[in-house]
Formats: structure tokens, sequence, C-alpha cells
């Protein structure tokens, strides 16, 4: 395994050289862009000519009515024969090969002109063998560990009959509170750059038309990662400079990468939702960006752009009020560059009349049509549409050897050491064990949120964290639950209301009918202690934002007891939001954030816990200090009054005595000790053209081998807007022995040390740009270079 992840190259240089390849593509499509921007400019493959002939051809045969059919997505549960029959162009989420074929089989030899479907899956984190969540994977700082994930998911969803999938997630969150923070990379849109273009390669590799390659759907675009509250599916308002800095380069990075799908999002930014937003989809995307492929909608989200009753006296989903009635919102749709619509209807039932109306045209409804077609015909589908039912149904094909411990790889990798007082970590094997807490044996927890395939029964077992302590240790370990965790937080039906109140987690006997007590005496009883705790795999995710972060239930009160009895207490979190760790700080002796780590999720646990594995993984967004304190982001603006927790009239809380998050972005322990020096520039100023070389020394200081993530930020002090106090632009996790040094290197050009202003223009100012080096968001060593004009 140590080869996957050693890597060679920095960060950094990688994706500033995807950045900037493809100087001038933006000439000739009618945008005034400076050099600056061009330096931007896309860099995605010219598309075949075959395929755009082939499309051209079949787009030339269809009448009206199929091309409505062929921008419709339906649900498993919409399908029928007659929509396979009339030329419907995706169905997602349906998963049985037989059906699929069944669909399939109506849809080539029935329909007129024999146009295969699309079949889609949300796989996230993995169809059946189910990788860590991807803000686990982000912590790992490796994108070889989304890559990784990406391609066999990908495998093993083409295996069922499955070619695109609803990843990667690249919204770029500041809110701990938005449940579906979980689904992507946390609140840096460098770190998210470059894991969304790992995790597109993983699953389209160089040609998606591979039996086990997908195409990706790059999601939620855009800016849905910063709803209002953190609460899901709400407005967003912001800047024109925020949407380009920090929420369209993770899109950018994927797209570049080939991403050849697109979702629009729920939410509206300052006031237009995503999936009617002509300037996003439009203008961005599809003429700055070139992106050729195409962009379907979430979720009845076309049908959510009407007004509710009484202005639309239709039943189902409404409420943006940007159009009066179905018809308005396919067209609004439609014409702001929506090509596709899931599980609505309203382009496809409506567009013959708004076609008369004029309401639409046609050549946009051919662009749409086209798009699709595009990606079909670079799928394969047009020559290979079915599935092979054997492969499919053989439990063989799903949780390869080889597969598993790459998800055992990937989620070791993921996990973040947060503190380690007086080493309690890593455990002793030869010594007896008490595993403690409603986490430790779960049914599903380990696998977290949109879990794709990964309790169904050609799925892999699961390893739960007991499992994989006793496979890890030659002394005895008990296990006691001590309270309850509801598993299942969605109620039948979509019941309101939807969650089990906080107040009864951890408030009865566990589902081995232990209390707290018995709790006590197993921690009395044993060597050395560990309690899983954290969230239910249904605490995070979509529709399930929180209002508190803080464990929920009684959980603190279980830690109390535990610690009561002298013993050192290790904590190991499973959660997908970010918690407010305030009080588990104080009386834990270590926690390592384990996330949810998916289905050798306690194998990875163990050998971290056992020191087989250093975890060296690095938090990829702040932990907050108490739930009032967020969004909390390490890359803020300064404010003109920067926070100084020693005095009063500046950006505080009066009723916290420091202005730092309790673990800051970037940060992670090891078992081991680097140190990180000897900062060095190639250059004191640099041309706008220019590079400038960025070099460190990290070295292993400690008794033992193991990880730790060089960084690389950057602060431009005085510019026509106000910029970020520090910008991640470079990292590279290194795996050093005990005493061994390295130097890592990184690149800067302009499309670091430039920025995006108010008016959508990339800028590049003269004036001094600030680089400071170490292994988290503090990073105390300080070098600077001055950008001339
Ligand atoms: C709604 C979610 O927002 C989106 O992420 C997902 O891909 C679709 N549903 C399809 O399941």
């Amino acid at each position: 395994m140590a080869t996957i992840g050693r890597r060679t190259g920095a960060v950094g240089t990688a994706l500033v050289l995807a950045l900037t390849i493809g100087g001038s593509a933006l000439a000739g499509i009618g945008i005034d862009r400076s050099s600056d921007e061009q330096a931007l400019a896309p860099t995605r493959a010219p598309a075949s000519a075959t395929i755009e002939q082939k499309v051209d051809k079949l787009l030339s045969q269809m009448t009206t009515q199929e091309k409505l059919q062929q921008v419709q997505l339906l649900s498993d549960g919409q399908i029928t024969d007659a929509d396979a029959k009339a030329g419907v162009g995706s169905v997602f989420s349906l998963v049985d090969p037989e059906q699929i074929n069944h669909f399939q089989h109506i849809a080539v030899e029935q329909s007129r002109l024999h146009i295969p479907i699309l079949f889609a899956y949300d796989t996230i984190h993995g169809y059946r063998t189910i990788f860590p969540v991807p803000l686990g994977a982000a912590s790992s700082f490796d994108p070889e560990v989304a890559q990784a994930d990406a391609a066999v998911g990908a495998r093993e969803s083409a295996t069922e009959g499955l070619k695109q999938v609803y990843s990667p997630m690249v919204d770029v969150s500041h809110e701990p509170r938005w449940g579906r923070i979980v689904e992507g990379a946390g609140e840096d849109p460098y770190l998210g750059s470059v894991m969304a273009a790992a995790r597109v390669k993983g699953a389209q590799g160089t040609d998606y038309s591979a039996p086990d390659k997908v195409v990706s759907s790059v999601k939620h675009y855009v800016a849905y990662g910063e709803p209002e509250g953190g609460r899901d599916y709400n407005t967003t308002d912001m800047s024109e400079s925020r949407l380009r800095n920090f929420y369209l380069p993770p899109f950018k990075a994927a797209i570049d990468a080939g991403a050849d799908t697109v979702m629009c999002s729920f939410n509206a930014i300052n006031g237009v939702p995503g999936c009617a937003n002509k300037y996003t989809e439009t203008d961005i995307l599809k003429k700055e960006w070139r992106f050729d492929g195409f962009v379907e909608s979430d979720y009845t989200a076309v049908a959510e752009l009407r007004a509710c009753p009484p202005v639309e006296p239709d039943s189902g989903p409404c409420g943006h009020g940007v159009a009066a009635d179905g018809p308005e919102a396919g067209a609004a749709a439609l014409m702001a560059g929506t090509d596709s619509e899931m599980v609505s209807t309203n382009i496809r039932d409506y567009g013959q009349q708004l076609l008369a109306d004029h309401q639409i045209t046609m050549s946009r409804l051919d662009d749409a049509v086209r798009r699709i077609l595009r990606v079909k015909f670079r799928a394969g589908l047009f020559d290979h549409p079915y599935v092979d039912v054997t492969t499919a149904s053989d439990p063989a094909s799903y949780g390869r050897p080889e597969d598993l411990a790459k998800s055992r790889w990937a989620a070791s990798r993921s996990m973040v050491l947060l503190k380690n007082d007086g080493q309690p970590l890593p455990l002793d094997p030869s010594k007896s064990t008490a595993l403690i807490g409603p986490l430790g044996a779960t049914v599903d927890e380990m696998l977290g949120p949109w879990s794709g395939r990964g309790t169904d029964p050609l799925a892999p077992k699961f390893v739960t964290l007991f499992d994989g302590l006793k496979a890890a240790s030659s002394a005895p370990v008990t296990y006691t639950a001590a309270c309850n965790l509801a598993h299942n937080f969605d109620p039948p039906n979509n019941a309101n209301p939807p969650i089990t109140p906080d107040e009864e987690v951890c408030a009865g006997p566990g589902d081995d009918g232990t209390t707290i007590q018995d709790a006590v005496t197993a921690a009395d009883n044993a060597d050395q202690v560990v309690l899983a705790l954290g969230e239910s795999a249904f605490m995070s995710g979509e529709a399930n934002s929180r209002s508190q972060l803080d464990l929920p239930g009684h959980q603190e009160e279980l830690l109390d007891a535990v610690a009561a009895t002298g013993k050192p207490v290790v904590v190991v979190l499973f959660n997908g939001h970010p918690l407010d760790l305030t009080a588990v700080q104080d009386k834990a002796a270590a926690i390592l954030e384990a996330w949810f780590p998916g289905t050798e999720g306690g194998n990875a646990v163990a050998d971290v816990l056992y020191g087989k594995v250093d975890p060296g993984g690095k938090l990829p967004v702040s932990m907050p200090r108490g739930v009032g304190t967020v969004p909390y982001y390490y890359n803020h603006e300064p404010t003109g009054r920067p926070c100084d927790a020693t005095f009063k009239w500046n950006s505080r809380y009066r009723d916290q005595s420091t202005c730092q998050p309790l673990y800051p972005f970037g940060y992670g322990l090891s078992y081991t000790s680097f140190d990180v020096s000897n900062l060095k520039l190639s250059r004191s100023s640099v041309g706008r053209n220019g590079t400038v070389t960025v070099t460190m020394d990290v070295k292993n200081t400690g008794e033992r081998a193991g990880d730790d993530v060089v960084q690389m930020y950057i602060h431009d002090p005085v510019a026509s807007i106000s910029q970020p106090v520090r910008r991640l632009r470079g990292f590279q996790r290194v795996s050093l022995e005990s005493g061994e040094s390295t130097t890592v290197t990184f690149t800067l050009d302009k499309s670091d040390f430039g920025f995006y202003d108010n008016r959508g223009k990339f800028v590049v100012e003269p004036g001094t740009i600030e680089v400071y080096g170490g292994d988290s968001s503090a990073a105390a060593m300080e070098r600077s270079f001055t950008v001339t004009r």
C-alpha cells in the first residue's frame, strides 16, 4: 500500500499546470477577457469530429417530441415502458440490472431512433465497497485517496449498468450546521479543487466509455454550500468575487479534469435559483469554460421554480416563485441553460406549447439535446447499451479484496488525530481494552450518509470498530454500548418531525442492554479505554442540518462518567458535521476524528489506534468553539478591526477568550513529531507572468515513521478588494522515517496571486505577497515577494 500513498510531486504544482494550460482558449467567444484571465482558460480536450457528426445526424432525424423526451430524466419509481419507448433521456436510482436491461431493450429496440437511456446513480463515496465520506477523504490531503474511491465506485456502478454518477459533490462550505458538508471537501476552494479533479479522474479515466468508467456529474452548481443559517436548500446571497474565488474553482477544476455533466442546485443565488440561472449555467459554465456536456437539474428543482398555491394551483414541488406555473418554470430552466429535467416534467410536457408561444427556442432545445447525445456517444452507450446481468449479480464483482484494501487504506489516511496528551495512543495490543459507546458496534453507522448499496446483499460485510479492535489486539477487548443511538433518523414516508430529538440519543440502555454504570465498570476492569462517540449516519447528509454541534444527546455524560474513573480516555469520533468538541477536548486524553470511514472502517480505525498506520490526516474544516461562532473559516477577510481577544473594540465575541477555532483548518497531529523549516522563495520580485518557486524542508524529529502534510498559504496584504488573511495554494503529504527529511517544492504564478474582483474580472495587482509555510493554517514561517507591474 505504501507505494499508492507515496507522492513525488507537490499538489500545488500539478494544479497550477492544470490551470494554466491552454492559454487563449477564450478567444472567439465574444467575452472580453484580459490576458490574466486567459491564464485560467479551460483545458478541455476538443470535441471529437466523428462524435459531432453522429450527434448532428441523429439530431436532424428527431421530432420535437423526441427531443423533449431526450431532455427528461426520470427516477426509478417513475420510468415506464411507455417512457422508454418514447425515447426518455435518462433514468436514475434504478439499480436492478434486469430492469436496466428491460428498459434499455425497449429504448434501443422499440424507440424510433434507438437512442439508449443513460442510467445514473448517487455513487458518492462508493457503490458497494464504501470509502470514507468525502469530508474524511479530504482530510487525507491526498488526491489519490479521492481518486481511488471514485475509481472503485465507478467500476462497481458500471458493473451494475450505471454509466453516470452524481458526484463529485464539490460545494465549498463554511457551514458546519449544514448536513451536506459531509459530502464535500470542506471549507477551502484549493483543497476542494484538487479533490474534485482527482474524483473526476478516478471515475472517468481518460475515456469514460471504458467498461469500468462512468461520466461524472459535478454538483451542486453553484454555491449550494453556503445556505443561510446552514439550513439545507436555503438562500445564498453573495458577491461576485466570493462566488468566483471560493465557490466556482472546484467546479472549474472538475470541468477541466473532463467532467462532462453538471447538476444545477436547488438554492437561489442572489434571488436566482441555480437551475434558472443563465449567468452561472450559460455565461460562465458553457461560454467562459467551454463546457460542452450537459446540465441536469437537481430533483424537482425545475418545478420548485414555481410559486406555491394559490398562485400556482398545481400541487407538487414549488417555492422559489420565479415562475408562475409549470410552463414558465420549464422555459426559465431550459433558456437559462438547464439541459435535462430531473423528476418533474415541465420541459417535456409543455415544450410544444412553449415553442409555439416563443417562450423557448428550437435552437436552445437542439443545443440541450445535442449535449445529451454527445455524452451518450462519449459514454459508448450506442455500442454497449446493455449490462451483463451475470457479472452484475455476482457477489465477486463487488468488494474485491484489492478494493477493500484500498478502502481500508483510504480510511486510515483520512483520520485526524486532534489530541494525544500523555500519549495514550497508540494503544498497546498486548493490553486489555474496553471499547465503550453507542458507535462501537453499530449496524451501519460506519458507512455514513449516501452510502450507495453498501448494505445490500451483494455488498461486502462491513467491519465495526469492535470487530476491528478484536482482530488487531492480542489481549481481550470488551464492548459496552452504554447507551442507545437512534440508528435510523429517517422516518417512514418522510414524516415530520423528521428526526429523533437529540435528547433521545444516549438516553437509555444500549442495544446490548448496558448502561453508563456498566461502562464505568468495564473501564475500571480494562487497561485501556476507547470511547466510540459521534453522530448517527442519518444526522448528516441531505436535509439533515443541525442547530447544535455538540455531541448529540447524553454522550457527554457518558464521557464524564468514564473519564471520572481516572483512566486516560481515547475518544474516537464518527460524525458528518464538524462538531463543537469544546467539552470533549477537556475530558478526553486523546481524540481521533474518524469521520464515517466506510466498509473497512473498523479495521482502519484499529490500524490507527494500534499504530500500524500513523494518523497523518489534517482538518479540511475549522472545528468551532460553540455553535454560536459559526460560520468560521480560516480564509476569512481581515476586517477593519481584525480580531484581538485582548482588546474590546474589534471583531470578536465578548464571551470567547480567543479568536481562534478549537482546531484550525489544516491541523492534525501524528504519533511522531515534525519540524517544517527553511521556507525559501526563488526570487523576491516577479512580473505578473512569472513564477516563484517556494521550498520548505520537513524533518521527522520523532522516534517512529509518520506522515505530515506540508502546507503553503499566501496573503495579499494590500489589494483593491480586501483579501483573505490566508489562502492555501499548495500542499503535500509526506511519509518519513524517523530522522528522515525531505524538501517540498511548490510553484506560484498569477493563477495563485491573482484574484477575481467584483466585476468578475481576474486581476493581478502589483504589490507584496506574503507566503506562509508549515503544517497547518496557523503556519508561522513567513517570507514575501513583490509582484511588479
Ligand atoms: C437530490 C440531491 O440534492 C442530489 O445531490 C442527488 O444527486 C439527487 N437528489 C438524486 O438523488
